[in-house]
């Protein structure tokens, strides 16, 4: 094999391992995961699962997270404030596993018509502190050009922080997180939600059905506190749709359904 060869695939096989969270090799000293896994928090206190037609969906993270989640949350009047809000939560645990650097909120308009929800952030999107710059982010915005939301979506997840080896964040840690993803669309006021992946669209629609079930399928959504109701549709994840390029066809039907109903006139 050609030195340069040789190099391609070693750059092309690193790059592969970073995305799938492998962050370290061999270290001089063996790290100490029970002292990086030390949370401050309270202990769990016997927490009752959320059952719908038989599958448990959601079970609450632990309630003083969530109470200090909402609390932090609901006293900030601008996105400014809750990034730095999310910056000082340490109510996930994802943010003391060691994979995350930084937490990642937001990237669009503080007044866009349309609030995007992800799932979790990934290795590029630590890196920036940005969600949805990697490959999926970029696949995420030829979805929202092809409809003409290009400048026009305010892009989220369900949580702030990397999970390590980018494993599907869990019920818990999206319930600790979402006093902010609620408080974030209260204050862009948007007039529809696009909830991309089945993590995005069981937290926030607290459906157990899978996405093939749910796509393209209208909803409304309903913020905690009943203070705001809003149009919803459920999509693929864009990376989802890279690995599965047969699913774009009915990715593209849903956008469609989605551009429509946002350019209605009055209420969508
Ligand atoms: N996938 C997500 O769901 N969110 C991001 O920010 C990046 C990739």
């Amino acid at each position: 094999m050609s030195r340069l060869l040789a190099s391609t695939v070693a750059e092309s096989l690193l790059a592969f391992w970073a995305e799938a969270g492998v962050d370290a090799v061999l270290l001089d000293a063996p790290p100490d995961r029970i002292a990086e896994g030390q949370r401050p928090l309270a202990p769990r206190q016997a927490p009752a699962p959320v059952i719908r037609g038989g599958t448990q969906i959601a079970v609450p993270a632990r309630p003083l997270a969530i109470e200090a989640a909402r609390e932090a949350a609901s006293a900030c009047g601008t996105l400014e404030s809750l990034a730095e809000a999310i910056e000082a939560f340490e109510g996930c645990p994802i943010r003391f596993e060691g994979a995350a650097t930084r937490s990642v909120f937001s990237r669009g308009p503080a007044d866009a018509p349309v609030v995007v929800i992800g799932e979790a952030p990934g290795a590029e999107e630590d890196r920036s502190g940005r969600p949805f710059v990697g490959k999926a982010g970029q696949m995420l915005d030829r979805m929202l050009d092809a409809i003409g939301l290009t400048d026009r979506a305010f892009i989220t997840n369900t949580v702030f922080w990397r999970p390590p080896g980018n494993r599907t964040p869990t019920p818990e840690e999206q319930l600790a997180c979402k006093p902010f993803v609620e408080q974030a669309i209260r204050l862009v006021r948007p007039r529809m939600l696009l909830l991309v992946g089945a993590p995005a669209t069981r937290s926030m629609l607290e459906q157990a059905e899978g996405i093939n079930r749910l796509h393209g399928r209208w909803f409304e959504w309903r913020a905690t506190a009943g203070d705001l109701e809003l149009p919803v549709l459920p999509t693929f994840h864009p990376a989802f749709l890279m690995r599965t390029p047969s699913a774009k066809a009915m990715a593209w039907a849903d956008l469609k359904t989605f551009a429509e109903r946002l350019d209605r006139p009055g209420r969508p």
